[in-house]
């Protein structure tokens, strides 16, 4: 699988654990320094660790199973150029894991306030414009939007499959 964006690797540690092999593209030296320092601290024998930032393409394999991107979608701009990217590296029968800051509720808009006193700028999105921005991707939505805190989780899959 690919994780894009893992960050201090609390989830590229749930996938090693439960035996995946996991390619990770992330745009940050730090996070990326942090993470090879835990690959070797924890043991992930099956981890690789790349440069890459959306919406561009990554410096990974092709043919992922998964692609996992949480926390990662909230500041870009557009979806659909990034869903793009991830759908020339998915499987015919993979899934992409995602979320996005929720235009669905409340809280979304609450968090959207709070990041602009830390001058970022967060993008809020409900289920039509994951939908719009898939499909001119060739994905379709799966499944969502799940509940998840501040944002919505949504599954993405090919759209031939
Ligand atoms: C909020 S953290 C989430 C980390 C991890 N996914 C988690 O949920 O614990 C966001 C991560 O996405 C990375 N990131 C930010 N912009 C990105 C982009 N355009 N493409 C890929 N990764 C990005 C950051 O460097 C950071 O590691």
């Amino acid at each position: 699988m690919l994780e894009i964006g893992a960050g201090t690797g609390t989830y590229t540690d749930v996938f090693v654990r439960a035996g995946a092999h996991v390619e990770v593209g992330e745009p940050s030296s730090a996070m990326r320094a942090h993470l090879s320092r835990r690959a070797r601290s924890d043991r992930w024998s099956s981890v690789h660790i790349a440069d890459g930032s959306l919406p561009a393409d990554l410096r990974v394999g092709t043919d992922f199973a998964a692609v996992l991107a949480v926390g990662v979608l909230n500041y870009l701009p557009e979806l659909a150029p990034s869903f793009t990217t991830m759908a020339r590296i998915l499987r015919k029968d993979g899934v992409i894991i995602m979320n996005v800051p929720t235009a669905e509720r409340s809280a979304g808009d609450r968090y959207r306030r709070i990041e602009l006193l830390g001058r970022r700028r967060v993008y809020c999105r409900d289920r039509d414009d994951v939908e719009a921005a898939a499909r001119q991707a060739g994905l379709r939505l799966d499944d969502g939007p799940v509940r998840a805190g501040v944002t919505d989780v949504y599954l993405l899959r090919p759209r031939a499959w």
